[in-house]
């Protein structure tokens, strides 16, 4: 708990480092990658390069400062932060270099008005929320059976485009986990092991980036069901934008990795995952790229509840562009209980399950999916509207989920 002493002075300068959350973040990432050139293997480059972080670690410090007492709103995106640092292979070691460039960034940006009281202050809040992480970083790594910042060998068995930029790649052990990690539920191919992992889970690739010289670590979601004893990931090539950077990892593994690469990626991750033997309607909603998750959803259902009801709804380019678009049509010839729907910009009207435009959920909750579970994964503005629109049309707010790529905007706690 944060001292008495201490509260007042967060309490006061929150508002203030938040007017000057941009010069400080700039500093203190500046002066920590001078200092510890290494970490810049374990942070987003590009987004760094492009200043495009949406929410940056000294953003997000402050952020749960404010609400540091406050621990129904903080412990949600916590949660997310464990699994995200999880998967890069944060260790409580890398706490103290990031405190103390972060009350160094505070104290060069502040100047005379950064008290000795105030950053002790600031220290104390760090501190509580570096040992809530710590914590339950730790319990995470145990209950994966996995070091921090270990990663698994996998060898590419096949790579398969999907559309013009998107590549699915299958994933399969080869031969790095110890006798002792080898737990009862593992994917196993012969004397070869994975994880298993929950529905809507994701892991991190590391890959080594020659123009950069430097590791670079992204997630992707895992795209199929438990049932290969592989893994399956579906990348899409980020071109890149007036307003999104180029992805220097998408275009990486679409050009450089091929059937018979090796590749490191992390233990299975992620928060965003149903209770698949649930009986509740579910309603997976999803755009573009953000399908992904939800084919891994629909299908560990079909396999393991395939009474359950099921609305999937997707809103793309065209039915061309849509991953997996032929695995979906074939559970639906299996599953009686699962509905599609596909709101399509350029759509020739030649499937009963196709509309053209804009998503509109409308017409397409029934009073019993009112009652039902959501998933919503796709760019956060669609994400918003979703979700706008289905508490209109009488869904519980606490039964709707969404998964952000990227950094979750933490609006709603600011
Ligand atoms: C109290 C301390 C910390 C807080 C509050 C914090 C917060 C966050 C948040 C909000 C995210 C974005 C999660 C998302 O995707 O939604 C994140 C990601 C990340 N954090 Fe932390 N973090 C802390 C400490 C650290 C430390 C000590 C390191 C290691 C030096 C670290 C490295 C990273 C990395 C590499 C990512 C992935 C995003 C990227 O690649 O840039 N964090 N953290």
């Amino acid at each position: 708990m944060l001292s008495a002493a201490a509260k007042p002075y967060i309490e006061a300068s929150v508002p203030v480092l938040r007017q000057h959350g941009l010069a400080i973040t700039t500093l203190f990432y500046k002066n920590m990658f001078e200092s510890h050139p290494e970490l810049k293997n374990l942070f987003n480059m590009g987004n760094q390069a492009n200043g495009s972080q949406q929410q940056s670690l000294a953003a997000a410090v402050f952020a749960y400062a404010a609400n540091i007492e406050n621990s129904a709103v903080l412990a949600p995106v916590i949660e997310r932060i464990v699994h995200k640092h999880v998967s890069v292979g944060i260790k409580a070691e890398h706490y103290p270099i990031v405190g103390s460039h972060l009350i160094g960034a505070i104290k060069g940006v502040l100047g005379d008005a950064a008290t000795t009281e105030l950053l002790a202050a600031w220290e104390e809040a760090y501190g509580l929320l570096a040992d809530a992480l710590i914590d339950a970083e730790n319990r995470l790594y145990k209950h994966n059976h996995q070091q921090p910042d270990e990663w698994i060998k996998v060898k590419v068995v096949e790579k398969r485009h999907e559309s013009e930029d998107v590549v699915s790649f299958t994933l399969q052990a080869t031969n790095n986990l110890t006798p002792d990690q080898l737990a009862p539920d593992m994917l196993t191919t012969g004397q070869l092991a994975l994880p298993t992992f929950k529905a809507g889970q994701y892991i991190s690739v590391a890959v080594h980036i020659e123009d950069l010289n430097l590791r670079q670590i992204r997630q992707y979601s895992l795209s199929d069901a438990n049932q290969h004893n592989t893994y399956r990931i579906t990348v899409k090539r980020e071109k890149g934008d007036e307003y999104k950077p180029r992805g220097n990892v998408s275009n990486w593994l679409h050009q450089h990795v091929r059937v018979g690469s090796v590749v490191d990626i992390s233990y299975p991750c992620g928060n965003f995952t149903p209770d698949i033997l649930n009986q509740q309607p579910i309603g997976l909603i999803s755009a573009g790229v953000g399908i992904t998750p939800m084919i891994s959803m629909v299908k560990e259902i079909s396999i393991n509840n395939p009474t359950r009801k099921v609305l999937f709804v997707h809103a793309a380019r065209n039915r061309a562009s849509i991953a997996h678009i032929d695995e979906i049509n074939q559970i639906k010839n299996e599953l009686n209980h699962l509905e599609t729907v596909f709101f399509l910009n350029e759509s020739k009207k030649q499937h009963i399950d196709e509309r053209e435009g804009r998503m509109d959920l409308t017409d397409h909750i029934s009073a019993e999916f009112k009652g039902g579970i959501y998933y919503l994964c796709g760019p956060q503005s669609f994400m918003d509207d979703q979700r706008n629109a289905l508490l209109e049309l009488g869904v519980d707010a606490n039964n709707i989920h969404r998964e952000v790529f990227g950094p979750e905007s933490l609006s709603h706690i600011i």
